[in-house]
């Protein structure tokens, strides 16, 4: 009897341990419930996404966005540093290297600069001259993960910043946390000055202006949807949910040349991990873990984008419902009838054919 009393308190006092250096090592401070993803798409699996025709493909390393200059010109970021173009023609070109692994959203803007956002240094130019930065810091902290960024035609730069805690190597943590820390930001070149437009997001990602750019969206992906935000007219300045319970974790969206949007979307959890974000005790034992850490996020494989009226409606899902292959697609840019694809989980760009029966 004494001796299974020793024995049960050796056994507690090992938990208890445990539960001293899990709670003293883990880098979060989490809410206990992340709101989860609608189960069931009203949308039929169709895997278009496995129609793709692979561009770039063995010189690319995880395009995470596409952008299109007037030429016609297409721009991606690659993970070796390197910015690429693709020519009218159907040539590569390694157009400027960067030197980063960092870099996430790509735009260009009507002068022809390409600004790429990169996580880790901020806001950059990149012109033929060279490479500035445009925006390093905000208030005097450093720039974290900055991730979308679009051009409006006064040549403001509305950008997101994902999140001001965590980065690029450790964002699955805000998906744990499942606090906000996300922001959308409003640079001015003429005036060089940067301003927070909205705050408190959860993990912002994707940036479009609307057609006539009366209004702005930012996509939260943990949240499982994009916020309007009011540029001009009566509603200036206000904010409201443009699109929810999307069926996966928002990434890029993009402005289509009809006035719709095309938003890349992604498995924000692993299906078989998701009880993990109901329990706190477990939300630390898996973010003080490193190897546990990086078992929670992009392990479902599958590719999803959505297009979305203007009236925040969606109107078709593509997919590869396995991500055979296309996987883990963070945007889809559309261009002279079809869409162009970037992916942090795929050496090319998967480009495909709006055909009418799609
Ligand atoms: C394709 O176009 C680019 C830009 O005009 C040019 O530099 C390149 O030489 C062309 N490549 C081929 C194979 O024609
Ligand atoms: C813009 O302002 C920042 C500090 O707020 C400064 O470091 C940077 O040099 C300025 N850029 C230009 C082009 O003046
Ligand atoms: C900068 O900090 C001040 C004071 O904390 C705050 O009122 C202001 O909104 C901040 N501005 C930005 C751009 O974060």
């Amino acid at each position: 009897m004494t001796r299974m009393v020793g024995c049960w308190s050796l056994v507690l006092a090992g938990v208890l341990a445990l539960a001293v250096q899990v709670l003293y090592f883990s880098p979060i401070d989490p809410i206990i419930i992340l709101e989860r993803p609608p189960k069931a798409s009203p949308f039929a699996v169709n895997n278009h996404l496995q129609s793709v025709t692979k561009l770039g493909e063995g010189i690319l390393k995880d395009p995470e966005d596409v952008c299109v200059d007037k030429h016609g010109t297409l721009y991606t970021a690659s993970r070796d540093g390197w910015i690429l173009r693709l020519h009218r023609n159907g040539s590569w070109e390694h157009w400027k290297n960067i030197h980063s692994p960092t870099m996430l959203g790509i735009t260009v803007t009507t002068q022809g600069a390409v600004v790429v956002c990169d996580s880790d240094k901020g806001l950059l130019k990149v012109t033929e001259d060279g490479v500035t930065v445009l925006v390093s810091q905000v208030n005097g902290s450093t720039l974290s993960l900055a991730d979308e960024v679009v051009e409006a035609s006064d040549g403001s730069l509305y950008f997101s910043i994902a999140s001001t805690k965590y980065g690029l190597h450790n964002w699955y943590l805000d998906v744990l946390e499942a606090r906000p820390h996300g922001q959308l930001l409003k640079h001015n070149p003429s005036l060089n000055e940067t301003t927070v437009l909205l705050d408190n997001l959860g993990f912002a990602n994707g940036v479009a202006l609307s057609k006539d750019q009366d209004y702005v969206l930012v996509c939260e992906t943990w949240k499982y949807r994009c916020l309007r935000h009011w540029l001009k007219g009566e509603k200036k300045g206000k904010t409201e949910t443009f699109i929810e319970n999307l069926p996966g974790g928002p990434d890029n969206i993009h402005l289509a040349p009809d006035g719709s949007f095309w938003v890349a979307m992604f498995q924000v959890t692993h299906e078989k991990m998701e009880f993990v974000h109901s329990s706190k005790v477990l939300k630390h034992l898996v973010a003080s873990i490193p190897r546990l850490t990086k078992l929670m996020g992009g392990m479902t494989k599958k590719a999803m984008v959505a297009n979305v009226g203007s009236d925040g409606k969606i109107m078709k899902i593509f997919d590869d419902s396995q991500g055979k292959v296309m996987n883990f697609v963070t945007s889809a840019l559309e261009f002279e009838g079809h869409l162009y694809m970037g992916s942090l989980n795929s050496n090319f760009i998967g480009k495909l054919p709006l055909r009418s029966e799609f």
